[in-house]
């Protein structure tokens, strides 16, 4: 299908018609971004949306000077961003002072140091809790991946940041509550130019789950306040470093945001890792075997990590092929030029590592699943902005030492339990929503590969 060529006011820029666009980003708007850069090769494209035009960014070099380069130019700001503000408020996931500040308050809590320190509650919480699972494998009942993923992460990333100051009932509020607002913002995502004013659907679930969230949230952060206490849990440490500083407001913000980064995405990644392994037995069997080599029957402990190198690849792959941050848009502050088109300010720019990681040019057979794209030595000869599933530039995720511990104990707690097989028929595809979800419910049967102690 061609994509007309306008002409543009520094070079010619290629557009999608809307008559093609928009049918396709309503339908499926994760592949349509994907098919619409590699029918362009990775030029800058505009998609014509209407009263809305904005600019698909793909290529490595144009997503390295809009998320690093010249970042300043181009802002989380605009219609994308926000539907989310009404969720997060002003914080680390914004722009400006309030991130600043959010971000140097926050980047100590999460260095690789400060992550090895909380691991080993982590993985506590990880086996704990997937050795609940077993009581399915008896059951010869499946397990809703995404339910039981989403579950465990909560768990643990409720842990990490309010330590033992949160209830499990509270706890568990929180997931369905974000989950449900994520899954509720597609609308608005799509169609930013709506008002306000104007309800649409996904609006009043929407609302219902910030109210949600407050109310676990606010009171706890009241507590921490009056009294922090010395515990190393997100809270704790943001209450006693600027809680002097800053309002209830801006705590409840910044814990809201780590929490909906940390937990969605982690849970989401690993959920599209099932149909993967079922469809590529090679892979399964390799890491199962390491993981049977590093962890025996388990438990899975941090001190294990280091020597899961092939579960790191796999994981590595499958962000590539499944980023769940699938598209952060950025606002021009002024007028500036990407890949030779002149861009005016005011203007949309769609980074979307999916799209990117799927060019022909920078990625041999790039819809093929193969973790040995990420052995040692291979990395350093790409292009570093032809990955870039935590971003890049001064905005780049704070939580990849967390992930990578987090997601290797939880794929090897698993594995080194349960074998796997994914009971639903697929076509698994991404939804429509804020982070890369899939579409169809993933059954998982489980069966016992060591009795778990202690479980029923
Ligand atoms: C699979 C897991 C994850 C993925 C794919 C992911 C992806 C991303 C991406 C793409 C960004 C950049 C957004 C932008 O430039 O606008 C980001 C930012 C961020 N991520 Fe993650 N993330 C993951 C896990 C986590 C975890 C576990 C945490 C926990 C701390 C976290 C915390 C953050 C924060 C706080 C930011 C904002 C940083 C800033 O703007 O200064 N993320 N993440």
């Amino acid at each position: 299908m061609p994509i007309d060529v306008d002409a543009g006011p520094s070079r010619r820029v290629r557009s999608v018609p809307m008559r093609r666009a928009l049918p396709r980003l309503v339908h499926d708007p994760v592949s349509a971004l994907a098919e619409f850069a590699r029918e362009a090769g990775g030029e800058v494209v505009r998609l014509d949306l209407g009263p809305f035009r904005p600019y698909l960014v793909t290529h490595p070099d144009h997503v390295q000077q809009v998320l690093r380069t010249e970042w300043t130019n181009y802002q989380r700001q605009g219609v994308f961003w926000k539907p989310l503000g009404r969720m997060l408020g002003g914080s680390i996931l914004g722009e400006g002072e309030p991130w600043k500040s959010s971000r140097k308050a926050l980047q100590p809590l999460f260095t690789s140091r400060y992550v090895a320190g909380i691991a080993g509650e982590m993985a506590a919480t990880i086996n704990e809790r997937v050795g609940e699972l077993a009581g399915y494998a008896r059951g010869g009942r499946p397990i809703d991946a995404a339910r039981e993923m989403k579950d465990i992460v909560n768990q643990a990333v409720v842990r990490v940041l309010f330590g033992d100051k949160i209830s499990r009932a509270d706890g568990e509020r929180l997931a369905p509550a974000y989950d449900t607002a994520a899954g509720s913002i597609g609308f608005r995502l799509l169609m930013p130019f709506v008002p306000y004013s104007v309800r649409v659907p996904g609006d009043r679930a929407f609302m219902k789950a910030v109210r949600t969230v407050d109310e676990v949230v606010f009171p706890l952060v009241r507590e921490a306040r009056a009294d922090p206490g010395d515990g190393t849990d997100v809270i704790s440490a943001l209450c006693r470093n600027r809680g002097k500083e800053v309002d209830d407001r801006q705590i409840r913000d910044d814990l809201v945001s780590v929490y909906g980064a940390a937990s969605e995405t982690t849970a989401m990644t690993l959920t599209w890792l099932w149909p993967l392994l079922d469809a590529h037995p090679e892979v399964a069997v390799k890491l199962r075997r390491e993981i049977e080599d590093v962890v025996g029957s388990g438990p899975v402990t941090p001190a294990h990590v280091p020597e899961l190198g092939y579960t790191r690849m796999v994981l590595q792959e499958l962000m590539r092929l499944y980023p769940a941050g699938w598209i952060f848009p950025r606002m021009a502050m002024e007028d500036g030029t990407v890949g030779g088109v002149r861009i005016k300010a005011g203007s949309q720019l769609l980074i979307t590592p999916y799209a990117t990681h799927r060019l022909d040019d920078f990625w041999e057979r790039p819809l093929e699943f193969d973790p040995d794209r990420f052995l040692p030595g291979k990395q350093e000869r790409r292009h570093r902005y032809a990955y870039f599933p935590f971003g890049g530039g001064p905005h780049q995720c704070l939580g990849q030492h967390l992930f990578y511990i987090e997601a290797p104990l939880l794929v090897a707690a698993i594995l080194s339990r349960f074998r796997t097989a994914v009971r639903s028929p697929g076509p698994f595809t991404p939804a429509r929503s804020a982070s890369l979800r899939p579409e169809q419910r993933i059954e998982l049967d489980l069966t016992e590969v060591v009795p778990v102690r202690g479980t029923s």
